[in-house]
């Protein structure tokens, strides 16, 4: 197959530019009791009756505890520059305070040497969701001391990996921590409780703000940032004079995905629409707490799958394809599914431009700021046909788009320092267990064989060009 458009048009990226693949340690590493490994809460909630799809859990997914030289093996054969891995907090600190576990500090020592041998840089996160269940068990990120406790591991970490890690990241998409394993209960720790998780929303970010400094101190010079996911929120204008309406829908739907961790971390305060059941009461944010929150990053890093689309419309009686807005909208809007955008097999709708504005929306937020997608990618019907490949050509076409979208804003002035897949491998997505594949590396889960995709070449082709052909004007799928 050839990517180039008949007009053969090519869009480059800047020089220099990061070029990733992202995984996320519960997600691949299996080996859950090896050495010294405390239980996290993704341990506990997998192991509940009916909270992940065939009862799965992250005891041995891709085993890249112990396979981690192939997988490095791999990010190397594709030309990739940057691998952005999570660091198991329950592997440093078993119980999440107290006495520290080198072996778990060991294993990302090899981790990281493993990468610098082949010439890959590491960007750690800190945190993707694995806390300890000891401290979830004394409250989790619904207490102040969360965030102290993350303090003590961030520089605990960097103090051992400074050497080696060549950026960091807090936290990993603090709002779905906050949504969907502290509001809605979906996720680990499964609290279903609105105060908590409004009190886990500070909470992490008070953590962020307490983690950066801390890594400042252990790694002085050190890059650090943090991964918000974000979703840009499009409203289409009514004939029949809800406009109004809408944009007020549009300003608590886009605080409520996006300005609730990012105005905090960018401009120190909680965005005015934020709906009041999501807000962190006054008495639980201290004096300092927003300062320490919103003190500078070196960067930025998003995740992006998909937007959110309002239209007038009637929440009590939806139609195909809508749905209900987020709490706190007024009635008469709807959330939809525009006709013309295709959905993932997540039910995730296609969007490439939604990429683009969100990231020239951030360039005008954070001017200069360096900017990183670091997730992207989507979920498909993966399969090995019988001359023992997987195309996945529905990833490619994805791939294509979203690049198209970073190329383009780029070039139009975004400060756009690299770009990280999700993900290197299938993996445990979370409440789907290992139904969805997400990687551009196929995992042959009772084997652990790892199979590149079709989706691993053309990404490796753009990365080795650093930069990408014109999108075909049709897809052979
Ligand atoms: C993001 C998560 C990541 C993965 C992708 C599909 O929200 O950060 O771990 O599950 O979605």
């Amino acid at each position: 197959m050839t990517y180039v458009t008949p007009s053969g048009e090519s869009l480059a990226f800047p020089e220099g530019f990061t070029w990733g693949a992202a995984t996320a340690a519960y997600q691949i590493e299996g080996a859950t009791d090896a050495d010294g490994r405390g239980p996290s809460v993704w341990d506990t909630f997998s192991r509940l009756p009916g909270k992940v799809r065939g009862g799965d859990t992250g005891d041995v997914a891709c085993d890249s505890y112990h396979r981690y030289p192939e997988d490095a093996d791999i990010l190397a054969s594709l030309g990739l520059s940057s691998y952005r891995f999570s660091i198991s907090w329950p592997r440093i600190f078993p119980t999440g305070a107290g006495q520290l576990n080198q072996a778990g500090l060991d294993y990302y020592k090899a981790l990281l040497d493993a990468l610098a041998e082949r010439g890959i840089s590491g960007a750690a996160t800190l945190f993707h969701w694995d806390l300890p269940q000891a401290l979830q068990d004394q409250g989790g990120w619904a207490v102040r001391d969360t965030a102290l406790r993350f303090a003590d591991y961030a520089s605990a970490v960097g103090a051992a990996l400074g050497d080696r890690v060549e950026r960091w990241i807090t936290l990993n998409e603090p709002n779905v921590v906050t949504d969907l394993g502290y509001l809605l209960g979906i996720h680990a720790p499964g609290v279903a409780d609105a105060a908590a998780a409004a009190a886990s929303t500070h909470h992490q970010l008070l953590g962020h703000g307490l983690a950066t400094a801390a890594l400042r101190a252990a790694v002085p010079g050190a890059p650090v940032g943090i991964t918000l996911n974000m979703t840009p929120v499009i409203v289409t204008p009514d004939a029949n004079g809800s406009a109004e309406l809408l944009e007020r829908a549009r300003l608590v739907a886009d605080a409520t995905h996006n300005g609730r961790f990012l105005d905090p971390v960018l401009f120190g305060c909680y965005p005015e629409h934020t709906p009041a059941a999501l807000m962190p009461p006054d008495s639980l944010i201290r004096d300092g707490d927003m300062a320490l929150i919103s003190a500078p990053i070196d960067f930025l890093g998003m995740n992006y799958y998909r937007p959110q689309h309002l239209r007038a419309g009637d929440p009590a009686n939806r139609r195909l394809r809508e749905y209900p807005p987020v709490p706190g909208t007024e009635d008469g809007v709807v959330e939809y599914y525009p006709d013309h955008l295709e959905t993932t097999n997540m039910d995730w709708l296609i969007d490439p431009d939604g990429l683009y504005q969100l990231l020239v929306r951030l360039s005008q937020d954070a001017p200069g700021l360096p900017l990183y997608v670091t997730e992207n990618g989507r979920a498909a019907e993966d399969y090995v046909n019988p001359d023992g490949k997987v195309d996945d050509l529905e990833r490619i076409k994805y791939l294509h788009q979203h690049l198209e979208a970073c190329a383009r804003a780029a070039r139009d002035g975004v400060n756009l320092a690299g770009y990280y897949v999700w993900s290197l491998l299938d993996n445990f997505e979370w409440a789907y267990g290992y139904q969805k594949r997400f990687g551009i590396v196929y995992v042959d889960f009772p084997t652990g064989r790892r199979i590149p995709k079709a989706s691993s070449a053309f990404y490796a082709a753009v990365a080795q060009a650093n930069a990408i052909p014109a999108l075909p004007e049709t897809w052979p799928v």
